[in-house]
């Protein structure tokens, strides 16, 4: 069963910044791309590093271990080494809140 999450206040996340957050298990990377905001899995599909911890640029999420690069609206990979696409969540925002389906 899914549910709505609220994950951080919308000007909490300028546009151009991602914001790690964990619920449950998951690690969800939110991010404000020219505000509209995605959420996609904070975690690199090739082995374990955080996406969070790259930097955000053009859309993408840039692993900080081996460079692969990821688009946040869809989670394809858009540079190797990973080739397993991320994924995403759906979004919505209420109020000032962001919300995500988990
Ligand atoms: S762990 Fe992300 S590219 Fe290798």
């Amino acid at each position: 069963m899914s549910e709505w999450a609220e994950v951080a206040k919308r000007d909490e996340i300028a546009p151009g910044q991602a914001k790690a957050v964990t619920i449950d298990d998951l690690m969800i990377a939110v991010v404000n791309l020219d505000g509209e905001f995605f959420a996609v899995d904070n975690i690199c599909t090739h082995a374990f590093a955080v996406l969070t911890e790259g930097p955000f640029t053009d859309g993408q999420l840039q692993c900080p271990l081996h460079g692969a690069r990821f688009d946040v609206r869809t989670g394809a990979v858009t540079a190797p080494p990973a080739w397993e696409p991320l994924r995403t969540y759906e979004v919505r925002i209420d109020g000032d809140a962001v919300l995500v389906k988990i």
